[in-house]
């Protein structure tokens, strides 16, 4: 079976490479097409877990806006008789709406939607009383064209977008300056390749951003910074969230010794002007961060991090025995690149 996802263009690399480290770490067999950047194919899942594994995807990805079960492809011109060919039964129940979505085609989506909207209506007996539903439909058909050919698919788990909007740092109890978006730490948390039930350490964790979205995909957590109301506040904010499962810390990262080795870092070291680093140079704060952290670390652990443009990880990595698997930049503004790495050790 397949799946039809749009994803996210405001990056070129990182909703693809989250999607990667997901389907990885929940063991999740499939090709991967990228048609356009946007619009992604998965193909050849496993009719067993098909289900179980397409709402883990809906749970878990930031940069994917829809995830959908792909029903059929077809060229332009045999559209609309494979669409007649389609048991509707199958996929729609009481009401439905459909949607055209367009990639380098030149269609007129609004149209496209009432003829097709047409057809699958009138593929129905008068009996089985389905109706049209434009606003929350119980079926909702999406159909995106790319350089003519279409691709026709139903939503069966929809992503949680909102939950991105309303965990933005200013709308959380507990507010501090310097806290990544959610979708972001979503992102990083992804890219660790973390697992439910697996132990999840953000050492600087501010207001506890990382750990939210880590919480929420089932991960156990460890937060602790060396500002004990950044402590405090963490602890609040994922109270405020229903997160249960998880211990706070008011230390040093150069005292840091966990009581259980980790399975993910996950974090946002200070650097710039709003995240305090206690007068320690940026350089010497990661370096002292790699040295603490490798020794708390699983060795088959990853650790996901952001760190400015200007810092060269690399000679540090080297030291300590950690070894880059992956680098993003994203580019906050005109003097500032965030890099976002992905580190093991090099064992
Ligand atoms: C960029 S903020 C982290 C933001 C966090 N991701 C959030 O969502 O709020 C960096 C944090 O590192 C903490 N910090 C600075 N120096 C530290 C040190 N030596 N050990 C532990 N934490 C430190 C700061 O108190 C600050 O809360």
């Amino acid at each position: 079976m397949n799946l039809l996802l749009i994803q996210s263009q405001e990056h070129d690399k990182l909703p693809i490479a989250e999607l990667n480290a997901v389907l990885e770490c929940e063991n999740i067999a499939a090709n991967i097409i990228e048609i356009t950047p946007g619009l992604v194919l998965l193909k050849n899942l496993k009719n067993e877990d098909f289900y179980k594994n397409y709402k883990r995807l809906t749970e878990r990805l930031a940069y994917t806006h829809e995830v959908h079960e792909l029903i059929f492809e077809s060229e332009k011109q045999d559209l609309k008789s494979n669409i007649l060919d389609i048991n509707w039964n199958d996929f729609i129940k009481d009401n439905f709406a459909v949607r055209v979505k367009r990639f380098n085609e030149d269609i007129d989506t609004v149209t496209c939607e009432k003829d097709l909207g047409f057809l699958i209506l009138n593929s129905f007996n008068k009996e089985d009383n389905i109706k049209v539903k434009l606003k929350n439909p119980d079926s909702f058909i999406r159909i995106v064209a790319h350089e003519n050919r279409f691709y026709v698919a139903v939503e069966k788990y929809k992503l949680n977008k909102k939950h991105f909007q309303d965990m933005k740092p200013h709308k959380r109890p507990f507010f501090y300056p310097g806290s990544m978006s959610p979708k972001l730490a979503r992102c990083m948390v992804n890219l660790s390749r973390i697992n439910s039930g697996d132990l999840l350490l953000d050492p600087f964790c501010g207001t506890g951003g990382i750990l939210i979205e880590a919480g929420l995909i089932g991960a156990k957590l460890v937060g602790s910074d060396v500002n004990w109301k950044m402590k405090n506040g963490t602890a609040i904010n994922l109270d405020h969230c229903d997160i249960t499962d998880y211990k706070t810390f008011h230390v040093d990262i150069r005292e840091l010794k966990m009581y259980e080795k980790v399975d993910a870092v996950v974090t946002d070291p200070p650097y710039g002007i709003s995240t305090s680093t206690g007068g320690v140079g940026s350089d010497e704060i990661f370096f002292e961060f790699f040295q603490s952290i490798y020794d708390n670390m699983k060795d088959d652990a990853l650790l996901c991090m952001a760190s400015p443009h200007y810092l060269d990880l690399n000679p540090m990595l080297d030291k300590v025995g950690f070894k880059l698997m992956e680098k993003y930049e994203i580019k906050m503004h005109r003097s500032l690149t965030r890099i976002i790495s992905v580190i093991k050790k090099d064992i």
